[in-house]
């Protein structure tokens, strides 16, 4: 069971040394990259993850500004912030940690990062790039699960791969991401009628639904590479993924876990999203 296993810390670790290497390279000709995050509110789990991006930009040598605003911060506010920096030649990667309290409007905060700086490649600029096949920043939960199946040497050509959901963060861009691989690929949702029916053609199966355990041994056909892209805080207080691991596992050929699986790589592609901005502006 062990060996179908994939190790998202281990695979986070080589992108990270990369990063590092290439963080290095820049520095050495006294160039150094820059991601600012912005949080808005206290919500614990943000706060973590935000902290969590600080520290490993940090620890990548590159500069990290961090701003916090109160959780009844307007919209303007937070549009100037976002302007200045736009404007602001040290930051190369601006990233906006979501959710947003309810009064301010996400996809307008989204569409004022400056495309060239959008490093979570959530802006409608970049999501029209990567539909279109052309160069941009892609959202990076997707983009580490390319990087793992390339790493694991999955390999995409002619498989049917299918994505249970279809957000505008996972679902939509990992099914373009596949389908630039030449997989055929077929996007599941909470309408689809008969689900396992569909995924049990998967050759490669991503769950990116949002419930736990949702992903069952009946989803899965024999031999199967199974991504699951779920963080979900069970009953328990601990993690659990939209995949029923325990079940899932003797048929799948190989398999994700939950945590030490996709959600390390997240944070692996932001700071490889961050040093490729850094790259194209110091060119
Ligand atoms: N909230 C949860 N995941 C993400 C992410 O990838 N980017 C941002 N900006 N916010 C998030």
């Amino acid at each position: 069971m062990e060996g179908k296993i994939i190790d998202g810390r281990e695979i986070s670790g080589l992108v990270k040394e990369e990063v590092k290497e290439g963080v290095d390279r820049l520095k050495a000709k006294g160039r150094t990259p820059g991601l600012a995050v912005i949080l808005v509110g206290e919500d614990p789990a943000s706060s973590a993850y935000v902290g969590s991006k600080e520290r490993t930009t940090k620890a990548l040598g590159m500069h990290s500004e961090v701003i916090r605003l109160s959780s009844g911060t307007s919209e303007a506010d937070l549009l100037a912030e976002i302007d200045r920096l736009n404007r602001d030649a040290a930051i190369h990667g601006i990233l906006v940690q979501l959710p947003l309290p309810e009064q301010i409007d996400e996809q307008r905060i989204i569409a004022a990062i400056h495309p060239d700086k959008d490093v979570d490649g959530f802006h409608p600029v970049n999501a029209g790039r990567l539909m279109a096949g052309m160069e941009g920043f892609v959202p990076c939960t997707p983009l580490g699960i390319m990087a793992m199946l390339e790493r694991r040497g999955v390999d995409l050509n002619g498989k049917h791969a299918v994505v249970v959901g279809r957000s505008n963060i996972v679902g939509k861009p990992m099914a373009m991401l596949l389908l630039h691989a030449n997989a055929t690929v077929t996007i599941c949702h909470s309408r689809t009628a008969d689900l396992p029916s569909i995924t049990r053609q998967a050759d490669v199966l991503i769950a990116a639904v949002g419930r736990e355990g949702m992903i069952g041994r009946e989803h899965v056909k024999e031999d199967a590479v199974v991504i699951d892209v779920g963080i979900n805080r069970g009953e328990d207080g601990k993690l659990h993924g939209d995949v029923d691991f325990d079940s899932v596992i003797p048929v799948a050929s190989a398999i994700t876990p939950v945590p030490g699986g996709v959600g390390p790589m997240t944070i692996a592609m932001l700071m490889s999203n961050t040093l490729k901005s850094a790259e194209k502006a110091f060119r």
